[in-house]
């Protein structure tokens, strides 16, 4: 089976590719050099040219803070990118699986987000997300995985960013909840999804358990067996460009691990 990756280069694309391959599938690596997902000649070219039976498309505009200013650009990328492929995966009968986000929901629900539950982003980011799901759901053949506080070897992310901090004093907002994602994980649901044959339709793909980003900090400290000086702090108190959702807890039938035993995980493959 042939699987076209599209953003291969992100923090995501460079543990689900070698995971991918792992797993037997012939992968096409693209990024915006070799596929510029907004050019939709260059889509179409591309496609028609590997014939893939799957396309994973991780390629997005990520950065959720600047998203708020340069709103054109992440709907380029975001709505208009995730489009074209979903136009020319419809045209190929190529499946299209896409990556979501939490953002998507508001955050005022009490309790799990379940893959039914009514989006409504409060974000630019999770605007345009939602719009990438909306022209994904044109294609007969597609999963959207949406996932949430993701992080990885191979990308700026908050564990990372803690880490890094460790020497300061920290505040971190301990009154936004939800579920820290591993990328490994991700990307082994995603094979799950697809080696199944699941039904076509939404999932969400993200680590089991939940915490705050307080609770998260603790907890990477905790395994990295660094003392540090942390205390929780309001959203309020850390104001940001983009509003988060308070709770985004999603209910994700155990598609992937609890959240601290991923965290175990790479905390000790980050330290080898
Ligand atoms: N990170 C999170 O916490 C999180 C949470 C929920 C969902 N997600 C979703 O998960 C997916 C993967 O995220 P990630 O963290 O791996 O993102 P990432 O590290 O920012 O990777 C995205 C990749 O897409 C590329 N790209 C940007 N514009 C493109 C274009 N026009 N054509 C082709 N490629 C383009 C980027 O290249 P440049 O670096 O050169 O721009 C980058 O290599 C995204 O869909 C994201 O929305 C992420």
């Amino acid at each position: 089976m042939k699987v076209l990756v599209t953003g291969a280069k992100g923090m995501l694309g460079q543990d689900l590719c070698p995971i991918l391959e792992d797993e037997g599938y012939e992968v096409i690596e693209t990024d915006i050099d070799s596929l510029d997902i907004t050019n939709i000649k260059n889509v179409e070219d591309v496609l028609k040219s590997n014939m893939p039976d799957f396309v994973i498309h991780c390629a997005a505009y990520t950065n959720v803070d600047k998203a708020e200013e340069d709103t054109e650009n992440a709907e380029k990328i975001n709505i208009q990118g995730t489009q074209n492929i979903a136009q020319v995966c419809k045209k190929l009968n190529i499946t299209l699986v896409y990556i979501s986000t939490d953002y998507v929901f508001d955050g005022t629900k009490t309790g799990k987000y379940l893959p039914s539950d009514k989006p409504n982003p409060q974000s630019i980011y999770g605007k345009t997300k939602l719009g990438g799901e909306k022209a994904v759901m044109q294609c007969e053949k597609y999963y959207i995985t949406r996932t949430s506080w993701l992080y990885g070897h191979h990308g700026k992310n908050f564990v990372e960013t803690m880490i890094s901090l460790k020497d300061k004093d920290l505040k971190v907002v301990d009154d936004q909840i939800g579920c820290p994602t591993w990328t490994v994980e991700l990307s082994n649901g995603i094979v799950k999804l697809i080696e199944e044959q699941a039904p076509y339709g939404i999932y969400h793909v993200c680590g089991s358990g939940y915490t705050s980003w307080y609770g998260f900090a603790k907890k990477i400290f905790e395994l990295c067996n660094l003392k540090v000086n942390l205390s929780p702090c309001t959203t309020d108190e850390f104001p940001r460009p983009a509003k988060r959702p308070k709770n985004s807890i999603m209910e994700n039938n155990k598609i992937c691990r609890n959240w601290e035993t991923a965290l175990k995980e790479y905390i000790e493959l980050r330290s080898e």
